[in-house]
């Protein structure tokens, strides 16, 4: 009997998994990922889309600081038995239902068959119950973090225009392209000094990528740095929520629709779940 066949409940191979997985990620840390997160998962839900974001940085996941939430639980409480999937999640904005600590997902190989069924069933439950699934994850390419990124319909690599930062969404580009990663790329350029600069940027990480990878990766726009995100951040409170007439709360609006607009509901034999799992095992 294969791996699949041991771990993945029989629960997962006929359901219907309507959530679109979108992981937001980087390479480079501290541009931005946990910001565009939150702010997309917020107006998303403000549009009247189920939103599940979930906090995948291993170990400096901010998500609840951000979100001013306090995340005593996580998926380790829920393995550990302590606690039910409900009980982990916590509801923040715009009815957003927030799962912080998804390295409780790691210790997934200490935990006996039973458990692991059970999460796997209640996380499937989650997406199929939702519309959109958000992952924040780390920065850098590790392994969990790419693990995460395959599992994803779409992938929203997040850089600066310093070069650095191309470099590195690149490096994370061409990593899930190396493990044939079948889902949509979308580049979103942030805190450009101006919208033009932005779109170099764009253009120019699109053309290397179609150049030496020979993929298309998506334009899904241009972020400005804005002192009120800063400002919004030392609040603990999302910049949509702080400075909704802002023009960086209106251009993660617009990238909010363009995304909502592809959340149709979808057909999946495994889900993004029983990916992660696959793959970690
Ligand atoms: N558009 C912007 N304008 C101004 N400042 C910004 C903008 N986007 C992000 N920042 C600044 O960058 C900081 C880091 O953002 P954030 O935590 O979202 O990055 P990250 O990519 O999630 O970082 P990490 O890799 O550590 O998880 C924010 O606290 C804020 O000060
Ligand atoms: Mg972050």
């Amino acid at each position: 009997m294969g791996k699949e066949a041991l771990y993945l409940p029989q629960i997962t191979r006929t359901q219907r998994c309507r959530a679109q997985v979108l992981a937001v990620t980087s390479g480079k840390g501290g541009v931005g990922k946990t910001n565009i997160a939150a702010n997309l998962g917020i107006c998303l839900a403000a549009s009247h889309k189920k939103v599940v974001l979930v906090d995948a940085d291993m170990s400096l996941g901010n998500l609840d600081v951000l979100m001013n939430i306090n995340s005593k639980y996580n998926i380790s409480h829920m393995l550990s038995g302590q606690k039910s999937i409900e009980e982990i999640i916590h509801v923040g904005p715009e009815g957003t239902e927030i799962i912080c600590g998804a390295s409780g997902i790691e210790s997934l190989a200490e935990v006996g068959e039973f458990q692991r069924h059970r999460l796997l069933a209640e996380l499937t439950r989650l997406q199929r119950d939702s519309d959109a699934i958000i992952i924040d994850t780390a920065a850098g390419i590790s392994r969990s973090v790419v693990g995460f990124c395959l599992a994803a319909d779409h992938v929203l690599v997040v850089t600066t225009c310093e070069a650095t930062a191309m470099t590195d969404a690149y490096g994370m580009i061409k990593v899930l392209v190396g493990n044939r990663f079948d889902g949509r790329i979308s580049l979103v350029v942030n805190m450009a000094e101006t919208i033009a600069a932005g779109r170099k940027t764009y253009q120019q990480l699109a053309q290397v990528a179609r150049r030496f990878l020979d993929i298309h990766v998506y334009d899904a726009g241009v972020l400005v740095k804005d002192e009120r995100l800063r400002s919004a951040v030392r609040k603990r409170t999302p910049v949509v929520l702080a400075y909704p007439k802002s023009q960086i709360s209106a251009s993660l609006a617009a990238l909010a629709s363009r995304l909502g607009n592809g959340l149709a509901a979808q057909t999946d034999d495994v889900g993004f779940f029983g990916k992660v799992v696959n793959w970690f095992f």
